[in-house]
């Protein structure tokens, strides 16, 4: 995840529940040793080497030609058998060629005392590649004892891909000083790509030695893991040489890596600690990265020190590389590759996690691949850490742990998490095992995290470890420490965690009376029904930090207690009945908290009217009561009107993380409540809460400001335009004018994306009709993602009903040929926003029934979108009226829909319990507080 692009994250969240389609029942696997469930993850199936034999050094000659696209090379394997075989099986990508084998044994024998080498060559009588796998086999003419040595001769050849940035690869670019087209040879490994490159032994666990000698044009330049050692020329070849890089220490195939090109070197001298850094780009690229030097330079003395280990290598080189195209850097030991623009921009949180995977991954490395998250979840831990340690959050903005942590609340918190996509739950499992770090850190204490885990270092330096070897670490410190009793470990605590995909909520009710208070623990859930299986079966170990208003102690996160999987617990010694408490404060655990209505009271009362006390409660704290008081409103847990207490500070409030979870708040709320008249009422209070912030902010960024005002300003305009705020709107129609005033308005779009959604929306008939001509005479020879965002805007955005009819109308009734399946398919999702699109939809369909169902008889998909997005999103009782008259109607007319229809009445149902409840209350509270606004203000807003 990228934190730079400052764009509206919470808005794309925001939208992730509404089209969620069935789950499909995820395999849960647990692995033998370690806590883990990434099954999903396809590397855990990837084809295993048996360990009958294995490696123990690689000595590889490698020869890429970039102008043919060709490599070749040939690679010494020693090995040894574990056990008797008379087969050596290793890993060879099919496209990679094996051109010749042989097989020289190492036979000690013992003579006159005396051990005594004979080598004597073993005939390889068949080689064998396994079908459909990148496994390939020597078959030996006789079986080899246990405990012989050999060494592999293997050549090999291949090509270098150009599309990818996988295995080992060729990427060119123009060289403007020469005006040149030139090239780079790189390789990237991980995670399983060194059987592209060469034959090997293509496992994590496998660590050996590796020496390499590569062969380049004297005019360029090679750098891998290790310093060079010797430069020799090359026989039968001028104006190439061949470069000997010092022998590596034991490390696994995809840590290897070397790159060849005209690489040009910023001076940037030693670190401390002796290791040498430096970075590496092409010619004309040496001015971005001027302060990566610096930068790189801080995180790894940081990283030494946190680890109390000097950096493991001599050296660090960093390249970056033009047109490089994985998704994420090359880690190689020693040596990282970077995109262009990843390595130049500033902050210093990406290279943080890059290098920390040198310690993490080159280091000491975790055993096979389903180790990796927690591995992964570690590194991402540290690298954050290490951000914050350098500049002080300044670079993270919240985002960490907020952003990772408020997404979780969300999917964890639905009836069938991850329903969607399998590669997401992967995603989900490394971020909650990153706060349950964080989690540690915060309860067994900065020192007993750190010294556990440079133990951890030093024990499986140059080896594997498993995840679970992990929590031992942190167990065994713990119990040294003292702070964790004996009977206790850190692996049962963090499995209680990591093998659920879900969170717990723990509700405190206090007993004024006798100060006390009971603590219950279930299952977060958020979507309704609550339906979830096994519900009463889950329950977690829980650190109950608790923070009074008399210390407001905000430095001491030791737990006053654990709930240890109990359902129910009681604590005692309280303060006094006028003072609130926080439990869980900073988020330290992953989990919401909720109270009794009088402490609630309490917390928004003295946020609101403690002015020099609401900064006591740090910004996190202060966010996650807003964000915890309106979601658990939302989960049908606490009273609206309490959460909407809490929203009263805000008047006050100038800081974006605690802002953040309020835009959130107005737009899943707005989305629900949209069909009433409530929702009116709503707006006219969002503005209320915006405008004052959005005024003191000014309408244009300052010179220089902080980039957490731009977000904050953009965010509060985005709102305010949603809500109606008169000048947004005036200005985005003064914009829209221009374009409708060019010339060729089809040319290109001069409306900057923010203003369009608003004119859509607020705008007059012509505006919109202007909009849908450019979408219908759109040229082919554009970026067709601008078509598409005015098409969803065009549909999205609008609450008067004919403008939807209006699409509606031209894209199905009339069968225009401008429009693609595709787009009515999005045009039905995007009318699920709001109630004004999937009510007029209904009707629609409602009053077209006979013509739709012919127009989609051959398009299944098509027809169960449309009966979805008609169906599925309404929230009240005239909605549920509306749908059930309509499945009597047409009953046994739905086809392929039938189930999706019954599925919808019965969500309306659930979220018409839902309104029938909430909206009085949301109503009541709002006129309230319009109420007690002064009528000269009210004046101010109230017009539209
Ligand atoms: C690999 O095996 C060869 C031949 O037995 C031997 O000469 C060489 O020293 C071995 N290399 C390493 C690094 O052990
Ligand atoms: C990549 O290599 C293939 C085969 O060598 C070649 O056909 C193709 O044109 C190359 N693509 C580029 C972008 O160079
Ligand atoms: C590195 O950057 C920091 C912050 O920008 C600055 O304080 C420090 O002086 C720089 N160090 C060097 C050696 O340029
Ligand atoms: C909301 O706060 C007001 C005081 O500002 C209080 O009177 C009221 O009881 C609170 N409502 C709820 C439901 O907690
Ligand atoms: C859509 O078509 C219907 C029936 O043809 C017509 O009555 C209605 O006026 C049209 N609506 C718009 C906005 O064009």
């Amino acid at each position: 995840m990228s934190w730079q692009s400052t764009t509206i994250a919470i808005l794309i969240l925001a939208c992730i529940g509404y089209h969620q389609i069935n789950a499909s029942a995820l395999m849960q696997q647990r692995n033998r040793r370690s806590i883990d469930l990434n099954a999903a993850h396809m590397l855990i199936s990837d084809a295993r080497l048996d360990k009958a034999v294995i490696p123990t050094a690689y000595k590889l000659e490698f020869t890429a030609e970039p102008e043919e696209g060709k490599f070749n090379g040939v690679v010494w394997i020693n090995v040894t058998w574990l056990e008797p075989s008379d087969e050596i099986k290793l890993h060879v990508h099919q496209d990679l060629q094996v051109t010749q084998a042989v097989a020289m044994l190492s036979i000690y024998s013992v003579e006159n005392n005396e051990p005594k080498l004979k080598t004597e060559n073993v005939r390889i009588v068949r080689t064998e590649r396994i079908p459909k796998k990148p496994l390939y086999v020597l078959h030996l003419e006789k079986s080899v004892e246990k405990g012989t040595d050999c060494q592999l001769q293997l050549s090999f050849s291949g090509q270098l891909s150009n599309e990818t940035s996988e295995g080992v690869f060729r990427t060119s670019f123009a060289d403007k000083t020469s005006n040149e087209c030139k090239w780079f040879v790189a390789t990237h490994m991980r995670p399983n790509n060194a059987r592209r490159v060469f034959p090997c032994f293509d496992e994590p666990s496998f660590k050996t030695p590796f020496e390499l000698k590569l062969a380049r044009p004297k005019s360029m330049m090679a750098l891998s893991n290790m310093p060079l050692s010797k430069t020799t020329d090359m026989e039968n070849r001028e104006g190439w040489v061949w470069d000997t890089f010092q022998t590596t220490p034991p490390m696994s195939t995809f840590t290897l890596g070397f790159v060849i090109g005209e690489l040009h070197n910023i001076e940037s001298g030693a670190v401390d600690n002796g290791v040498n850094v430096k970075i590496y780009g092409r010619r004309d690229y040496l001015e971005p990265l001027k302060d990566v030097p610096n930068r790189t330079r801080r995180v790894v003395k940081e990283l030494q020190s946190y680890w109390g280990l000097d950096f493991p290598l001599k050296k660090l080189d960093i390249v970056a590389l033009p047109n490089y195209y994985a998704v994420r850097p090359a880690d190689n030991w020693g040596l990282i590759f970077f995109k262009e623009s990843e390595l130049s921009r500033t902050g210093v949180w990406q290279i943080a996690q890059e290098i920390t995977y040198q310690w993490l991954g080159a280091l000491a490395t975790p055993y096979w691949w389903s180790d990796a998250h927690i591995n992964k979840a570690l590194a991402s831990y540290m690298a954050a850490w290490t951000a914050f340690k350098i500049d002080n959050g300044a670079e993270l903005q919240g985002k960490w742990p907020m952003t990772i942590l408020y997404s979780l609340y969300y999917e964890f918190s639905k009836r069938y998490p991850h329903a969607r996509i399998t590669g997401m739950k992967y995603e989900t499992t490394a971020s909650k095992t990153e706060l349950i770090f964080r989690m540690f850190n915060y309860t067994l204490g900065e020192t007993t995290f750190r010294q556990a885990l440079r133990k951890f270092i030093r024990e499986k330096e140059y080896k594997t470890f498993f995840g679970d070897d992990i929590w031992s670490a942190l167990t065994e410190q713990a119990h040294t420490n003292r702070v964790l009793c004996r009977q206790v470990s850190v692996n049962e605590i963090a499995g209680s965690w990591i093998t659920k995909d879900r969170l717990p909520v723990v509700t405190v009710t206090r007993d004024y009376k006798k100060n006390s208070a009971v603590l219950k623990q279930r299952v977060y859930l958020r979507d309704r029904p609550h339906d979830v299986p096994d519900q009463d079966k889950m329950l977690w170990w829980i650190p109950i930090v608790l923070v009074d208003e008399e210390k407001l102690d905000f430095h001491n996160y030791t737990p006053r207690v654990w709930m240890k999987k109990e359902r129910e617990i009681e604590i005692k010694d309280l303060p006094k009945e006028n003072q609130f408490i926080i439990v869980n404060p900073e988020e330290i655990g992953p989990f919401p908290v909720n109270y009794d209505i009088q402490n609630w009271n309490m917390l928004a009362q003295y946020l609101l009217n403690n002015q020099e006390g609401r900064s006591r409660i740090p910004v996190y704290t202060r966010a996650k009561l807003l964000h915890d008081a309106w979601n658990l409103a939302y989960a049908g847990d606490l009273s609206f009107a309490t959460a909407l207490n809490m929203t009263l500070f805000l008047k006050y409030e100038r800081d974006h993380l605690a802002w953040d979870p309020v835009f959130t708040m107005i737009d899943h709320i707005g989305r629900h409540i949209d069909s009433s008249e409530v929702h009116k009422k709503f707006e006219t209070y969002v503005r209320m809460l915006l405008t004052p912030l959005y005024e003191e902010l000014g309408s244009e960024p300052k010179p220089d400001e902080d980039r957490s005002q731009t977000h904050l300003r953009g965010l509060a305009k985005v709102f305010l335009c949603r809500a109606g705020y008169k000048p947004c709107i005036e200005e985005a129609q003064a914009v829209y004018k221009k374009w409708m005033e060019s010339e060729d308005p089809d040319e290109g779009n001069p409306v900057a994306n923010q203003f369009i959604c608003p004119v859509f929306k607020w705008g007059t008939r012509e505006e919109w009709e202007f909009g849908l001509q450019r979408v219908i005479n759109f040229p082919p020879s554009r970026k067709q993602s601008e078509r598409t965002y005015l098409l969803k805007t065009l549909v999205g955005c609008p609450i008067e009903s004919w403008k939807i009819d209006r699409i509606l109308n031209i894209t199905i009734l009339e069968d225009n040929g401008n429009f693609t399946e595709t787009d009515i398919y999005l045009i039905f999702s995007m009318l699920t926003g709001g109630a004004s699109g999937y009510t007029t939809l209904f009707h629609f369909l409602k009053n077209n029934w006979e013509i739709i169902k012919v127009r989609f008889e051959n398009k299944p998909h098509l027809w169960d979108s449309i009966i979805t997005s008609a169906t599925n999103v309404f929230t009240t009782q005239e909605g549920l009226d509306m749908v059930s008259e309509l499945y009597v109607q047409r009953q046994g007319e739905f086809g392929t829909a039938e189930y999706i229809i019954e599925k919808a009445l019965r969500n309306i149902k659930e979220e018409t319990k839902w309104s029938d409840e909430n909206l009085p209350v949301i109503e009541k509270w709002v006129d309230n507080y319009l109420e007690q606004q002064n009528s000269e203000e009210k004046v101010k807003f109230l017009r539209k």
